[in-house]
């Protein structure tokens, strides 16, 4: 594929960084990267790629480690299986099997020791051309439902510079389950701008209701202030506190409030809601399903 850009977008390189260990979702992820989990029939990773593309990037950088090597795979051709399939008239899954290799151009980042995701961040500069004066990142654990919250956060660039992250609203018993905004309000009543960030506050600590979500647009500042930051928790180098870094510089940080769901596919139970909701969606098992789930619910 070749590498293209959108001309309304902020950025060309798409990072997803994919090289946690996925303990939350044990054992599965022994053997099985928790990307290529699939929702419904397919791959949470596809998806991801699906709204990278979508909001205009032309490369998705993904942060792999040797243990990942699968996620990689899932966007390469397979010749075999595209030519059996074709010979059998199975034009359906044909087309579904061709879909992510055709999507986008795939960069593999190796990140070798799971350091931390500011760490995984941090490998991408050394594939971004000069030209690049931002990145997304999207965290694939995170689906932030409709597509289209990446292109408003180019927006939300063009207009004020900067970074641009994205929050949603989480009610008092959830807050201390997230990392919560402190912002202050701009002219638009879905834009705030970040004063700083507390992790996982218990509820009368909270600054605001404004849980972070997994997608940023950030600007290339952000490599050199991972340079800058130490190692916090568990050694590991943290994206926050590079924002966090760039906030008391006065770099202008700006979240857009998200408006739609979010699940958090990254553990077992958000990612059950997720499966559910789209096959409530899917017409193939829809109609069965809410039969099903309406008998069960009964019991
Ligand atoms: P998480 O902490 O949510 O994911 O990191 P994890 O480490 O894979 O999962 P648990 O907590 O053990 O269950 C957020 C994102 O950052 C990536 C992860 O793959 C995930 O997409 N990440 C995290 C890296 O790429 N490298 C790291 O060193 C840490």
């Amino acid at each position: 594929m070749t590498s293209t850009t959108s001309p309304d977008s902020q950025f060309r390189t798409a990072v997803v960084p994919a090289a946690g260990l996925g303990t939350r979702f044990l054992p599965a992820t022994k053997t099985v990267p928790k990307e290529l989990l699939p929702v419904v029939d397919t791959p949470g990773i596809e998806l991801i790629a699906e709204e990278a593309t979508e909001a205009g990037a032309g490369r998705l950088a993904i942060v792999t480690s040797e243990r990942k090597v699968g996620v990689m795979a899932h966007f390469s051709e397979d010749q075999v299986l595209e030519d059996t399939l074709s010979d059998r008239g199975k034009d359906v899954l044909l087309h579904k099997v061709q879909r992510a290799p055709g999507l986008i151009e795939v960069v593999d980042v190796r990140q070798d020791e799971p350091l931390g995701l500011g760490h995984a961040v941090a490998q991408v500069e050394s594939v971004l051309g000069d030209e690049e004066q931002a990145v997304a990142v999207l965290l694939p654990d995170d689906l932030v439902l409709p597509f289209g919250i990446l292109g408003r956060m180019s927006q939300v660039r063009a207009e004020r510079g900067g970074s641009v992250l994205c929050a949603f609203e989480v009610s008092p018993e959830e807050v201390s389950s997230y990392g919560v905004f402190e912002v202050t309000d701009t002219d638009d009543p879905a834009v705030k701008q970040v004063r700083g960030m507390v992790e996982k506050p218990a509820a009368e600590d909270a600054p605001s209701n404004l849980a972070a979500a997994g997608r940023y647009v950030l600007d290339r500042a952000i490599f050199d202030a991972l340079r800058r930051i130490e190692p916090g928790a568990g050694g590991e180098l943290q994206l926050t506190d590079a924002i966090d870094l760039l906030i008391n510089e006065g770099h202008p940080v700006h979240v857009v409030v998200h408006d739609g769901t979010r699940h958090d596919l990254g553990n077992p139970g958000g990612y059950i809601k997720a499966c559910v909701d789209f096959a409530l969606d899917n017409p193939a098992y829809a109609d069965e399903l809410r039969e099903w789930l309406g008998g069960r619910l009964d019991h």
